[in-house]
């Protein structure tokens, strides 16, 4: 991996990690909560606030992108070389400015920027699939049967990137699944959520559907987050020129809910999918909220794709699973059970065993030139 830049003597490697356990922990809660505290005829639009997620994530990665361009390469520099004064480089400049908007717009739309089609694709459908978890899931069951992607991830990497597992990975992988299974045992049935509305209009949790859900979005994010490593390492380019061009690509799957709802809206009640002229209504500050989290987790993705990897991305979101389940108990009065427990201690250990290095000694004993 690169070397890490710091902030305050801490490598951003790990400022990104802890940062990421974190945010999957608040996403998983906050997503959970915003569904289910209002009645369904109040609920935000989950197409909405995939749309409102990709908008702002590009428009940030847009901005990165443009103040990391190198200096404008000559051709574009309209300013005439004598002139070495501070001014005549910045980018407050506005020669500078626009010959700096050019060349970002020939990096974003370079010839090979179709490859970002196919994830941008798959992360919006895993973006609104993880909505329908969250609706329908406890916080801290989504985010323990979430881990399954680890398990799809490394299927992927094994067919597409031809990538060899050692018996302990599939020994690993072998317990991850059981410990989701184990988790799942524990409810079947749908659970009603409490509203002070009227009796009728309650948010109602059905687990299977919220399974089939989880099932369906780690698919895509082991899919999609294989097939972006194979773009980001098979091709040169910045990071956030990828993430921009990903944010782009995603837009128009984004919108067909949002353009497709008029008809939707013949059809039956459909709060679920918006028209143009209510985008975003019913957006509760916790719907907001949830939108800017999940817009600063695929931000820090990024980071811990360029300075970690996907495996202590594992252990990140491992930790994730004690952050959300303590507080899944403390807000939500989220019942343990013995199946949990075993379960999810099932599943923090598999995620420990797959993250161990592939060479004999344990990753706590290696040198500290090998971090
Ligand atoms: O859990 P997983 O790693 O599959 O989730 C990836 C999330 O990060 C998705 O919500 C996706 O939209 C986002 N992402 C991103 N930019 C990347 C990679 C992922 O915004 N470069």
């Amino acid at each position: 991996t690169p070397s890490t830049p710091s902030l305050w003597g801490v490598p951003l490697k790990y400022i990104s990690l802890v940062t990421l356990a974190v945010q999957n922990a608040l996403l998983s809660l906050l997503m959970h909560y915003s569904r289910v505290s209002t009645p369904p005829s109040r609920a935000y639009s989950a197409a909405s606030a995939v749309l409102a997620t990709e908008l702002l994530k590009g428009f940030i990665s847009l901005l990165i992108a443009f103040s990391r361009l190198d200096n404008v390469p000559p051709q574009y520099t309209l300013v005439p070389t004598q002139a070495s004064s501070r001014y005549a480089t910045s980018a407050l400049n506005p020669r500078v400015f626009f010959a700096r908007c050019r060349r970002l717009g020939k990096e974003v739309f370079r010839a090979d920027c179709w490859k970002l089609s196919i994830p941008a694709i798959l992360y919006v459908i895993q973006n609104n699939l993880q909505f329908v978890a969250a609706s329908n899931l406890d916080a801290a069951t989504f985010q323990v049967s979430y881990q399954m992607k680890i398990l799809t991830t490394a299927a992927f990497s094994v067919f597409l990137l031809r990538k060899k597992l050692t018996p302990l990975k599939w020994l690993a992988l072998f317990f991850l699944a059981i410990g989701v299974g184990v988790v799942q045992i524990q409810s079947g049935a749908a659970k009603v959520t409490p509203s002070s509305s009227g009796s009728h209009d309650v948010h109602t949790m059905y687990p299977s559907k919220g399974f089939l859900a989880v099932a369906a979005a780690c698919f895509t994010s082991g899919l999609a987050g294989v097939y972006f490593e194979m773009v980001l390492k098979n091709s040169t380019g910045d990071l956030w020129v990828r993430n921009v061009q990903l944010s782009l690509f995603s837009l128009l799957p984004a919108l067909v809910p949002v353009v497709l709802a008029p008809r939707a809206a013949q059809v039956g009640p459909s709060h679920a999918v918006p028209s143009i002229t209510n985008l975003f209504a019913n957006f509760t500050p916790w719907a907001w909220a949830t939108v800017l989290t999940q817009v600063l987790g695929g931000l820090i993705t990024a980071l811990v794709i360029k300075y970690a990897d996907n495996i202590m991305k594992g252990f990140a979101t491992s930790l994730s699973i004690v952050i959300s389940f303590l507080a899944s108990v403390a807000l939500f009065h989220f019942r343990i059970t013995a199946s949990f427990v075993v379960g999810a201690s099932v599943v923090l250990c598999a995620t420990w065993l797959y993250s161990q290095p592939d060479n004999k000694r344990p990753l706590l004993f290696r040198s500290r030139r090998c971090s």
